[in-house]
């Protein structure tokens, strides 16, 4: 059974507010699974009902193929928010006391601060580290109880551009070892550079899901202009025309796999008319993404 995280028709009112609208995703072991979507759009809800911090309204979700349980809570690392450290401690001492507190042992904590590049800083107080610093510690902390599950809810928030580069690594690195991670994030390029899979969420709603390695591809149309009124009904006539639009003085074609702009203007040519326009456009789901993410900004 290599399911992680199974959600099905999961809802979250706050009164009039739906945070969460009939969600359902199943992420499976060895993913690294970005929920992406601009600010209220629900991930942190759904992180959080997942971790058990908020009650749901209604639906269903099975960790590991099962109903939630606290065994299943201890192999899950998480961040929703900064945790607080103490800032006259160090980070080892910070560790112990974390490592206290979930009841794991403490032998961890130097292998889990060399793994977040705090080794060298581990005696030094929390409170001389930089954001990243101390964002990396928070990672550390989760990762104390060796989980197989991490979640991050918008972990390079507020980090400077070194900070967000060592944060992704990081993440990346965790991947490698073998750890499924849910990453929470309203950055396209955030998901791209770390996920293998992602869903796109809009209003609570899921729009998209699919892999990250697809986003790039995208459809190709093509965009044809000739001085010739035969034009329209030849394009409407090829027979690898899947759609067709008029859009600012030009057609606006799409086509079937195996035909390109080179293939429609050679039959374009066959019938007697020279374009005096025709250029490939690629419309990526990157485009359309960052069109539903700035769109929700408003
Ligand atoms: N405790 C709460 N009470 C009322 N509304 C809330 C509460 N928490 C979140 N919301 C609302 O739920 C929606 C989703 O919020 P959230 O899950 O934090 O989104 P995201 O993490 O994607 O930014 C937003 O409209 C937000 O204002
Ligand atoms: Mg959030």
């Amino acid at each position: 059974m290599d399911s992680v995280l199974s959600i099905k028709d999961l809802t979250k009112k706050y009164g009039r507010i739906t945070a969460v609208n009939n969600l359902s995703l199943e992420i499976k072991k060895g993913t690294v699974f970005g929920l992406l979507g601009p600010n209220g759009s629900g991930k942190t809800t759904t992180l959080g009902i997942i971790l058990d911090v908020i009650n749901r309204t209604s639906g269903e979700y099975q960790w590991f193929g099962e109903a939630p349980s606290k065994e299943h809570r201890k192999r899950i690392g998480a961040i929703l928010e900064t945790p607080i450290f103490y800032p006259y401690l160090s980070a080892t001492d910070n560790l112990k006391i974390v490592a206290e507190i979930k009841q794991v042992p403490t032998d961890n904590i130097d292998h889990v601060l060399r793994q977040v590049d705090l080794y060298e800083r581990k005696d030094d107080k929390f409170k001389t580290y930089s954001l990243g610093m101390k964002q990396r510690l928070s990672i550390g902390s989760a990762l104390l109880c060796n989980p197989t599950v991490m979640i991050l809810d918008e972990p390079t928030n507020g980090l400077d551009p070194q900070g967000i580069a060592e944060i992704r690594k990081l993440i990346i690195e965790i991947a490698k070892d073998g750890k499924t991670i849910i990453l929470a994030s309203h950055l396209l390029d955030e998901v791209q550079k770390v996920c293998s899979h992602f869903a796109v969420l809009k209003k609570g709603k899921m729009i998209y899901t699919g892999l990250v390695e697809d986003v790039s591809k995208g459809e190709e149309t093509i965009e044809v202009f000739a001085e010739d009124e035969n034009l329209e009904q030849l394009l409407n006539d090829y027979e690898g025309i899947k759609n067709i639009n008029f859009d600012h003085n030009k057609w606006i074609v799409s086509l079937h796999d195996g035909h390109n702009s080179i293939t429609l203007n050679a039959y374009l040519i066959a019938n007697k008319i020279t374009v005096s326009h025709l250029v490939t456009q690629k419309k990526s789901l990157e485009k359309q993404f960052l069109e539903v993410l700035a769109a929700s900004d408003e």
